[in-house]
């Protein structure tokens, strides 16, 4: 079975076949799904479908393009959130300067920072956002070092993956890697030992190849393990497996 330890259900392009759609995915070979919240209201929402099927779980967070109206009251609403047994993260949080009209940078570091503090205080792992901020996101988690977490769609160096494996870090990995110009992600992958692979759909973002274009859901977190898969020289069902593994030690889903 296949788990999706990162999509987005609460997206309004789920609006019309949410619930068919969930209900399909077991028989479609997906066997887990993790939905990080990246507001409050997202993050009940994530909540709300992991109280409804079995195979989804929650994580609970604001994300960085999220967090113009930041204030410390909603850490509360996300403390509360997290009391939910299934709530096995705080995500997606972090960093992206990508943007010009992304919050400022200060307040992304306040809200980021505020964030991994309750991952460490209720020891959850955290699923961490990083779009031109390789620097900063690095130091910021640092700053935590009891806080495991999981690099989502990683897009920095091998050396920077070498440093959050040190670190006991995971690193996710989406459909972009299955593009004809993907070049950091085999040297990425080249460095990661295959236990330490998390494989992630962002859908309805990141379609992998040959979908692009298309919205994206779980069922294609297929194409991401083939393709880490013939990167590893091992076989798709092995890899299959071996991510399956590792998302459940990483999110305490026994
Ligand atoms: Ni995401």
């Amino acid at each position: 079975m296949l788990f999706d330890t990162h999509a987005h259900y609460d997206d309004e392009r789920f609006d019309e076949d949410r619930e068919q759609l969930l209900a399909s995915l077991p028989e479609a070979g997906v066997g887990l799904v993790v939905n990080p919240g990246i507001t409050v209201e997202t993050s009940r929402m994530a909540v709300a479908m992991a109280r409804r099927y079995a195979h989804m779980y929650a994580a609970v967070g604001i994300h960085p393009e999220n967090c113009h109206d930041f204030v410390p009251q909603q850490i509360e609403e996300l403390r509360r959130l997290a009391q939910e047994e299934k709530v096995v993260a705080i995500g997606e949080i972090g960093l992206d300067y990508y943007w010009p009209e992304n919050p400022p940078r200060p307040l992304q570091q306040q809200a980021f920072r505020a964030q991994l503090a309750l991952a460490q205080e209720l020891d959850l792992p955290v699923i961490v956002h990083d779009r031109e901020a390789h620097g900063d996101t690095l130091e910021i988690v640092r700053e935590f070092p009891h806080v495991r977490g999981v690099l989502h769609c990683y897009s920095g160096s091998p050396e920077m993956a070498q440093e959050l494996l040190k670190m006991g870090w995971y690193l996710g990995f989406d459909g972009p890697i299955t593009f004809k110009n993907a070049r950091r992600a085999p040297e990425v992958a080249a460095v990661t030992p295959p236990e330490r692979m998390l494989i992630e759909t962002d859908a309805p973002y990141l379609t992998p190849a040959p979908y692009r274009g298309k919205r994206n859901d779980s069922t294609y977190v297929r194409l991401v393990a083939e393709k880490l898969a013939q990167w590893k020289g091992i076989s798709a069902e092995e890899m299959e497996r071996i991510t399956w593994e590792n998302g459940r030690r990483f999110f305490g889903i026994l």
